[in-house]
């Protein structure tokens, strides 16, 4: 049966998965409290629907960066795609540029960032595409990388700033988590022959980060992206307001409140439990994005109404993708968009600026 909701596409790609790939993909650091924490802050938000307002006309469209968006969604950057699914990287793509929704595609990608800005661009994309930077010890790596991102037309930088060392994921450690054979960092492999090595009593993604990702990473570095690079940069793992506010002097464009879905730092805040702090410290000088536990349209609303300009969605493309490939990861999105559409008609809100903070109260 064609599943519904998003909860049914998790269940359904549950037995679509190896246990190692199921693992990596829903698996958070340590005890995973963050990792539920951040679905259940969503139920913690409770709304407070305005009635008898002309709804019969409604707009889910928006900009981000100056991109048009059919609806305030982009897909996270996640890796390893095609442990999903054969297509990968380039299905989600193709599904996230049909609806209209952004996509932001990882540094560890398993097809090549030039053959998913391909797929992205055909026929005509007008959302935005970005490239997720992980900063590498080899700054050489890392500086053909970028500049193979803009010469592929990905239109922003979103450097992931919480991963200085990979989370502890215990799953992963005891499936000794590798990619299987025929699959590769597809962006870095042509170059270096790095790989994610195997049987090493450890996730060898993990050591993967530990040996080739440079912990030593700071603001500085972000002045020598910005020199190397015109596209606009994205700070991606921001919890709190004082490193948005450094983040906005340093002249980053937009910030994503994230916690990596819960997959680094345990214990950290809900995302969406971080966000009123960030967009009050930014102050209108960047757009602010939220990532982490959205499951339902009347997720994207909250984080709407409080202030986010568009939502990041991470596992349920993944489970779209296992479940169905391009078409499973464009049924995520167009039951995402519905959904949101129908919170909008039910709270009194015809356009996206209709939402606004006194939709919502938390209650403890
Ligand atoms: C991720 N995430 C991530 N983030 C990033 O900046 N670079 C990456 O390569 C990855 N890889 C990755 C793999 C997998 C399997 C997952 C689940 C997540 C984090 C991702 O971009 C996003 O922050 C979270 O997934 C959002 O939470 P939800 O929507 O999955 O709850
Ligand atoms: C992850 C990394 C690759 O979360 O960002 O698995």
């Amino acid at each position: 049966m064609k599943p519904l909701n998003l909860f049914e596409y998790e269940k359904q790609a549950k037995k679509c998965l190896s246990q190692m790939a199921w693992d990596y993909y829903a698996s958070g650091a340590g005890d995973e409290i963050t990792l539920r924490d951040n679905c259940a802050a969503f139920t913690r938000i409770k709304l407070r629907p305005r009635v008898l307002v002309d709804v019969s006309d409604r707009q889910l469209t928006t900009k981000i960066l100056d991109r048009p968006l059919q609806m305030p969604l982009l897909i996270a950057p996640m890796a390893f795609q095609c442990l999903a699914h054969p297509e990968g990287e380039l299905a989600t793509a193709k599904a996230a540029s049909a609806a209209g929704a952004g996509m932001v595609l990882s540094t560890m990608s398993t097809h090549s960032l030039e053959e998913v800005a391909r797929a992205y661009y055909s026929p005509t994309p007008t959302a935005p595409l970005w490239f997720q930077l992980y900063i590498h010890r080899d700054r050489g790596l890392t500086r053909a990388l970028v500049e193979r991102a803009y010469a592929s037309g990905y239109q922003a930088l979103c450097v992931t700033v919480d991963a200085p060392v990979l989370g502890r994921r215990e799953r992963d450690t005891r499936n000794q988590f590798t990619l299987p054979a025929g699959l590769q960092l597809a962006n870095i492999t042509t170059r270096s022959g790095l790989n994610i090595p195997s049987q090493q009593g450890e996730s060898g993604l993990f050591t993967y980060f530990a040996q080739q990702l440079d912990p030593a990473v700071t603001w500085r570095d972000l002045e020598w992206l910005q020199s190397i690079c015109p596209l606009p940069l994205v700070i991606k793992g921001i919890l709190r307001g004082d490193d948005a506010a450094r983040a906005v002097e340093f002249g980053v464009k937009a910030i994503i409140v994230s916690n990596h879905g819960g997959r680094q730092l345990d214990g950290a805040i809900a995302s969406v439990d971080a966000l009123a702090e960030v967009v009050a410290a930014v102050d209108r000088r960047a757009e602010v994005i939220v990532d982490g536990g959205i499951r339902r349209g009347t997720d994207i609303l909250k984080a709407l109404a409080l202030g986010a300009k568009a939502v990041l969605v991470g596992r349920p493309a993944l489970w779209g993708l296992a479940v169905g490939g391009e078409a499973g990861v464009a049924h995520v999105i167009k039951i995402l968009r519905d959904e949101l559409d129908w919170a909008m008609a039910l709270s009194g809100c015809a356009k996206l600026e209709d939402i606004d903070s006194s939709l919502i109260v938390v209650s403890r």
